[in-house]
This record gives C-alpha cells, sequence and structure tokens, in this order.
C-alpha cells in the first residue's frame, strides 16, 4: 500500500497547466450547475499525472478552490484512497499485482526484478529517483499474470527476466512496449482453445 502520510517537502504552489485545464473543464461539464463537487476523484487524477504521480497539498488547496468546496474535503478523498499518492513515487510508478492469479505465477519473480533495479523497499525512490515500486491488490488482468502497471500501461505475461529488460529501459528514460510478453492478443487463450472443454490442445 502506497504511503498515506503527506510528503514533507512540499512545494508551494500549484495550478493545472493548460492541459490539465482543459481536461478538468470537460470533466466539470459533465456534471450538472451546482454539483461540480463530484468531480473531486477526477480532478485529483489529472494533478497526480501533471505532478509525476503524486499530489502536493498546493495541489489539493488549489482543487478546493477550483470547486468552491472546503479544502478539509479534498484533504480526505485525497487521503482515503490509494490510488492517490501523496509523495513523490518517480516519473515512472510500478505497481506489481501480488494476489493469488498472478502470485502463483511467478509475481514474487517480478518483486526481485524490481528490488535489483529500483530500490530493496516499496515505496522507495531509486537512486535516480526517477522510479518507485509497490506491491498492489488485483489490477485485473489475471488472465495475463503475472503483470505489473507502470503508470498508465500494463506490462502482462512476465517473469523476472522480461521484467528486468522494462526496468532496464524505464531506467533509460524509454518507454518498454505495453501488453504481453508472450505475443498474446488482449486476453486471448493459450494455444488456441476456444472452450474449456478444448482439452487436445492443452
Ligand atoms: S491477480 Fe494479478 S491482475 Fe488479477
Amino acid at each position: 500500500m502506497s504511503l498515506r502520510r503527506p510528503a514533507k517537502d512540499q512545494p508551494v504552489s500549484f495550478e493545472f497547466n493548460d492541459l490539465s485545464l482543459e481536461a478538468a473543464n470537460l470533466i466539470l461539464a459533465k456534471y450538472p450547475e451546482g454539483k461540480q463537487q463530484s468531480a473531486v476523484m477526477a480532478l485529483l487524477y489529472i494533478a497526480q499525472k501533471q505532478n509525476n504521480n503524486w499530489i502536493p497539498l498546493a495541489a489539493m488547496k488549489y482543487i478546493a478552490k477550483f470547486l468552491d468546496m472546503p479544502y478539509i474535503k479534498v484533504y480526505e478523498v485525497a487521503t482515503f484512497y490509494t490510488m492517490y499518492n501523496l509523495a513523490p513515487v518517480g516519473k515512472y510508478f510500478v505497481q506489481v499485482c501480488t494476489t493469488t492469479p498472478c502470485m502463483i505465477r511467478g509475481a514474487y519473480k517480478l518483486i526481485e526484478a524490481c528490488k535489483e533495479k529500483i530500490s530493496d523497499n516499496e515505496c522507495e525512490l531509486s537512486n535516480d529517483k526517477s522510479c518507485s515500486w509497490m506491491e498492489v491488490e488485483c489490477l485485473g488482468a489475471c488472465v495475463n499474470a503475472p503483470m505489473m502497471q507502470i503508470n498508465d500501461d500494463y506490462y502482462e505475461d512476465l517473469d523476472k527476466q522480461k521484467t528486468l529488460d522494462i526496468l532496464d529501459k524505464i531506467l533509460n528514460g524509454e518507454t518498454p512496449k505495453p501488453g504481453s510478453y508472450r505475443g498474446r492478443v488482449n486476453n486471448e487463450p493459450e494455444n488456441n482453445r476456444k472452450t474449456l472443454m478444448d482439452l487436445k490442445n492443452a
């Protein structure tokens, strides 16, 4: 689970850049007049994305003003949900699923790779401060287990070596190709099986 305490070092100010402002206004337009506060979660997500994957207190205050709601209410939402990071996690935020289907398919080999390449401990920045990793619960890609998420992308059908290669790439500032690392298209079955009864290809 991500650290739920705000970072000690906080920027003094925050405001949406043009891209975030446009995204925030698009979200706001979906709510009826007077109900814009319901957009708080989406706006926190936009702020997190703009700010290298974490939400400073200044962003919570900015969003409170933006939505004309009390700061404490924005703070409560941001500190309750674990998908919001309250401290720097690096430009590349690696989340490794270790729930049962991924675990029995080798998720802890992926954790070993993260420890070797990023940091011994989860929620700790790499030496160059560009990334961090943490264990998370099911990310909904169990069919292609084991898997991990880096920022918005899923990397699936992994093993230790493939994970090491992917992490090498992000540590070099490259963006590795997302998706299955065994060439599967989406969630297609292995060995061209079409039904659970189709055992001849199992
Ligand atoms: S158990 Fe890992 S994605 Fe569901």
